[in-house]
This record gives structure tokens, C-alpha cells and sequence, in this order.
């Protein structure tokens, strides 16, 4: 048996190092936060006081160094965060929005909960975030928005995209789900435009468990977001607005609070935030290293001037015309043989998902609320063709957390491996 067989074939496998993805990490800071709340009976805050309120202001203060950010509004899920930045905003039924095509499907569907209508916008192939010359080939006179997704931890262009919304007096909200942490020069996500959103599920480098957060600098914002989904005793001790004073004890009908025990989990993680973001970056910039000259592979590449924060995600691309034509799932059954964890990323661009494409008649039929928003015909099928073409190409990797560079670099041998003996594969 030759040494470089293919596991496939019944060759020693590529990776042998023994590795545990410590993804989300739960400290002993944590336990102890969560403890302490228990024994007190912390177990619902009805205002902006103790864990939440300790919480939010961390988080405000994290994204204050350069740009102040002076409010922050915790909710019970990224997309409640969403879902009230943009009735924040005023996004009103039958406004367009324009939203990334490729994004998790939580950054649009608020939207249509309002009975706005996503207008679905391309995606820059290198950065795998918006384009902004989609973006302004799609604004028309009923665009009251911008939405941005920092994919995959790397920040999208704002310096192009503010400019398009200065130019049409649009806001701008960035979910930054992907991204805590990351930066354009100085800058943190989530304070370039109007709101930042961020999601604090299990999975995201803040982790809450289940949790979102808005940061605003935008008191009217802020106010707006809060009634929402904050009713009643925060309601009363914070919303100022003569508009809105009247609705305090009842607010407009959700309930978004934050978790005590979610907030008390997502306070420890924000404090290690910046330490666990340089150890991912570490190990996924020598993943780029060891696969960049692998042919049949592009690792994702990170421009200069900007740092990925949360690093969500590693998403290579596979070019089979490079092993003459191999198809991806014949590539990724070789790899899984040698050890190596790949997968297709989950989250499909979204301008031909069905939810997206209800017609109003059907949207009746289903009972839903926003029915009456839709157009007579079938919402237009938005010409995303680069999106179209990444999408199938792309693979998913771990996103190594703790001390991994032994592995890292099996897996830079494991593809190298696969990519060299492509033919056997045929
Ligand atoms: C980009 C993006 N936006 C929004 C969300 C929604 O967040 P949540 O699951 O906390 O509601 C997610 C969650 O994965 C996400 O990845």
C-alpha cells in the first residue's frame, strides 16, 4: 500500500491529530454568572437594570471607541434585533428594501413580517458580501433602506455602500450576526450605519445561547425599537418621544427581553471576545496559508485595511475545472476519508426561496398577515447571477477555535493530497 493512497482507497488518512471543536466555549466565568443569577432568583428583568443593563452597556462601550454608540437593546433573538431596527427605522408596508441575496434568511424575513419587500441584491465574489453596484442598480423611489450582511466575519464594503445611501438619503442596517468584533481600519462593524444588528446564538462568537443586540446612536431609533418589543416598566423609564409616551404600558404588541441567564452568558463572552477572535484568525489564516497552493482551491481572502471578526464561518471556494472537472462531491468524499470536516454551507442565496416568491393569492390562502403588502403578480425574480455561480462552488470548514495549528496544517496536507491524485478519483 503506497503512503499517499487515497483514504478513499484504503490509504492512511491525512489527519490523524486528535481535535475538539471548543466552539462555543463555556468558561467557568459562565457557570459562575449563571449560578450566582440562579441562586438569586434572577430569573426575569423587567427593566434596564442588573445583568441586562450590565450587558447592554458593555456592549454599547465596546462599540464606542471610535464612533460613540451610545445605545444598545438586547433582545431575545438576532432576528427580534432585526425586527426592530427596522420598525426603528420606520420601515412602513409596501417599502422596498434592499437586502443581500446571499445572507441567513433572519436578515430579510422581518422584513416581511412588516409587509416590506425585499429587493434582492448581488454578491461581491471575493468578499462574498454585497456588491454595491447591484445595490444601486436596485434602489427606485420606494426604497426606504439599506441591509447589510458582514458574511462570514468579513466586513462588507461601507465606504461604497454609505456613499450610494448618503447619495439617496437611504439608512443603513448592518447585521453583523457573522461578525462581532471585526473592523474596517479602526472602525467596529455595526457602527457605520444607522443600526448595527447582532445575533447571540449559540454558535456566534458572542454566544448567549439564544440573544440578539441592536447599537444605535439614534435615540428616535432607539425609542422606536424598544416599544416593540420592551413594553410596560422599561418602556415607562426610558421612552420619551411624545408619540410614542401614550402606548408605554402595552408597547405594539411583542415580547423581545433579553433572557437574564442569556445576558449573564453573553457579558463573559463579549470580555473574551477580542482574545478568542485572535486565536481564530491565527488558525484560519494559516488554514489560508497551507490551502493557498492547492489547486482546485481558493481560500477566502480577506482584503487589506479590514480584520474578520468572529471569523462565523470558513467558506473556500472549489473550481473543479482546475482536477479536471471533478465534481465537488466526489472531491469532498475523499476528503471526509482523510478526516477532514467538510461540508456545503447551509444558506442558499435567497432571491429564488419560496418564501421570498409567495404570491399574494397564496399568502392569503396560508392566513398570512402581510398578504395584503404583496404584489398582485409573483414578486420579481431578481437577477443575482454571481451569487448563483459562487453558491454551488462553495465548501465549509471548521472554524478552528483553540490551539489548533497541528491540524490546520493536516488539513492543508489532506487537500494537497486529494488535489494531487484528483485522477484516481475520476
Ligand atoms: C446573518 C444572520 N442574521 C441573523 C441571524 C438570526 O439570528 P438568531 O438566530 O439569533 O435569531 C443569524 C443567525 O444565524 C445570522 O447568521
Amino acid at each position: 500500500m503506497r503512503k499517499d493512497e487515497l483514504a478513499l482507497h484504503g490509504g492512511p488518512p491525512a489527519v490523524t491529530v486528535e481535535w475538539s471543536q471548543d466552539w462555543p466555549y463555556i468558561g467557568a466565568e459562565e457557570v459562575a454568572a449563571v449560578t450566582d443569577l440562579l441562586e438569586r432568583g434572577v430569573i426575569s428583568i423587567y427593566d434596564r437594570s442588573g445583568i441586562v443593563a450590565e450587558f447592554e452597556q458593555a456592549f454599547a462601550d465596546y462599540h464606542a471607541e471610535e464612533q460613540g454608540v451610545p445605545y444598545a437593546l438586547s433582545h431575545n433573538s438576532g432576528t427580534s434585533s432585526l425586527h426592530a431596527a427596522y420598525f426603528g427605522l420606520g420601515i412602513r408596508p409596501g417599502d422596498e428594501v434592499v437586502v443581500p441575496t446571499y445572507t441567513f434568511l433572519a436578515t430579510v424575513t422581518p422584513l416581511l413580517q412588516m409587509g416590506a419587500l425585499p429587493v434582492f441584491a448581488d454578491l461581491d465574489p471575493v468578499t462574498l458580501t454585497m456588491d454595491p453596484r447591484s445595490v444601486e442598480s436596485r434602489i427606485s423611489p420606494r426604497t426606504r433602506a439599506i441591509v447589510v450582511t458582514h458574511m462570514w466575519g468579513h466586513p462588507a464594503d461601507m465606504a461604497a455602500l454609505l456613499a450610494i445611501a448618503e447619495r439617496h438619503a437611504l439608512p443603513v442596517v448592518e447585521d453583523c450576526s457573522h461578525a462581532h468584533g471585526a473592523t474596517i481600519g479602526n472602525q467596529k462593524v455595526g457602527t457605520f450605519g444607522s443600526v448595527g444588528c447582532f445575533s447571540l446564538e449559540g454558535h456566534k462568537a458572542v454566544a448567549a445561547g439564544e440573544g440578539g443586540i441592536l447599537v444605535t446612536r439614534s435615540r428616535e431609533v432607539y425609542e422606536r425599537a424598544l416599544m416593540l418589543g420592551h413594553f410596560g416598566r422599561r418602556a415607562k423609564d426610558e421612552v420619551m418621544h411624545k408619540d410614542l409616551v401614550p402606548f408605554i404600558q402595552t408597547g405594539f404588541g411583542h415580547k423581545y427581553r433579553m433572557h437574564p441567564l442569556a445576558a449573564a452568558i453573553a457579558l463573559q463572552q463579549l470580555r473574551r471576545l477580542d482574545a478568542r477572535n485572535e486565536r481564530r484568525r491565527a488558525n484560519l489564516d494559516l488554514l489560508c496559508e497551507v490551502l493557498s497552493p492547492v489547486p482546485g482551491i481558493r481560500p477566502p481572502t480577506t482584503l487589506p485595511g479590514v480584520a474578520r471578526g468572529g471569523w462565523y464561518g470558513f467558506k473556500a471556494r472549489y473550481l473543479s475545472a482546475e482536477l479536471g472537472g471533478l465534481p465537488l462531491p466526489r472531491f469532498m468524499d475523499a476528503l471526509q476519508a482523510e478526516g477532514v470536516q467538510v461540508k456545503r454551507p447551509g444558506s442558499p442565496p435567497l432571491h429564488r426561496v419560496p418564501v421570498f416568491r409567495i404570491t399574494r393569492t397564496e399568502a392569503q390562502r396560508l392566513g398570512l398577515s402581510w398578504a395584503g403588502s404583496l404584489p398582485e403578480s409573483t414578486p420579481p425574480l431578481w437577477d443575482c447571477p454571481v451569487a448563483e455561480g459562487v453558491y454551488p462552488e462553495l465548501l465549509s470548514l471548521p472554524t478552528f477555535s483553540g490551539d489548533c495549528f497541528p491540524v490546520v496544517r493536516q488539513y492543508g496536507e489532506a487537500f494537497a493530497k486529494v488535489a494531487d491524485r484528483w485522477q484516481d478519483l475520476l
